[in-house]
């Protein structure tokens, strides 16, 4: 694997291991590429808005989730390596091949308070086997993000981002619309092990876990790892924080709040798929009672604390809510 390879190159022979897996990257982000041409038009491409329906997370659908939904399950749908995909759009699981082998798991759209605003948004996906074979039930995804075989994001902003990992490495590529493919330009990328940010959406602080805000307080003091307050950075879309956090250091919080005392976000296809990312490059992620990619859910759309980046800034956090 090398800096300058395209997508295929760079994952072929990790993904010659398992049939299927790399027709699904492969049709994931040629669907990306579409999603990201029309969002570079959304304001002329009635996709803006909302659908005026809510979902079974009980929030309001946007246009946009709509279509990213229905376009990545209609090409997910024609791979015959596709069992089911579990999205966050749909209350079940949507069955396709039984002979099929993968489980696909998305966030069509993350980041949907963000896309009238034009502040990156992306698609997260994970890629499952199945443990047994015949008819599909919903129940084959109630595994621990452990056995993930492949995960990762488009990141929708100014270039169309790419970050994967199939479990040899977290690489980064972005899409060159001049040669229509997407090119690596981090091989093996490493999460710094310390930063000076910390992302949290601070107006649910008095809502949160005594420790967490006491770890927020220590944020803004100067007993930090860098001896100096850190910076809030937080922008409402988990990839877009997550990517910046990734690159540079630091520390992404979604901790138990009133309104949502597990957490807001959603195990399969935001928490696990992100933790295996973080892990991948050195990183940690973290439930705050134990490993993210160790939790074996009971529903598909089980929400779960979160905290994930890099290694030391998890661990001094840990002290305060371990
Ligand atoms: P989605 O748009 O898929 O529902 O995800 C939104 C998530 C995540 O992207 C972001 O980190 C978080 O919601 C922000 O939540 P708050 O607005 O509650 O801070
Ligand atoms: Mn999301
Ligand atoms: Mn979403």
């Amino acid at each position: 694997m090398m800096k300058g390879q395209d997508l295929h190159a760079l994952l072929a022979e990790d993904v010659a291991k398992v049939e299927g897996l790399f027709s699904v990257i492969e049709t994931l982000a040629g669907t990306a590429v579409e999603l990201w041409h029309k969002i570079q038009r959304a304001p002329f491409a009635d996709i803006l808005g909302s659908a005026q329906h809510t979902n079974v997370q009980g929030e309001e659908v946007q246009k946009l989730d709509e279509l990213a939904n229905d376009r990545m399950k209609e090409r997910l749908g024609a791979l015959p390596a596709v069992a089911a995909v579990a999205s966050e759009e749909d209350e079940t699981a949507v069955l396709f091949h039984s002979n099929g082998t993968l489980l696909v798991c998305m966030d069509p759209l993350d980041g949907s308070s963000n896309i009238d605003v034009n502040i990156p948004i992306g698609t997260i996906f994970s890629i499952r086997p199945r443990r047994q074979e015949g008819p599909v039930s919903e129940t084959e995804f109630l595994r621990p993000g452990s056995e993930q075989l492949a995960a990762g994001y488009f990141m929708y902003g100014a270039a169309l981002t790419l970050m994967v990992t199939v479990g040899n490495g977290t690489h980064i590529l972005t899409y060159d619309p001049d040669a229509g493919r997407f090119i690596a330009h981090a091989v093996n990328a490493r999460i710094p092990e310390k930063g000076k940010i910390y992302s949290v959406n601070e107006g649910n602080a008095l809502q949160m876990p005594e420790g967490v805000q006491r770890y927020l307080q220590h944020c803004k003091s100067s007993e930090t790892l860098t001896g100096k307050p850190y910076s809030l950075r937080y922008i409402g879309s988990l990839i877009g924080d997550f990517h910046r956090n990734f690159l540079k250091g630091g520390l992404f919080l979604y901790p138990p709040t009133a309104s949502a005392p597990q957490g807001k976000l959603r195990l399969l296809y935001e928490c696990a798929p992100m933790a295996m990312l973080a892990e991948q490059a050195g990183g940690k992620a973290w439930t705050g009672s134990g490993r993210v990619l160790d939790v074996v859910p009971e529903r598909i759309h089980q929400r779960v604390p979160f905290y994930v980046g890099s290694a030391r800034m998890m661990d001094e956090l840990k002290t305060f809510i371990g």
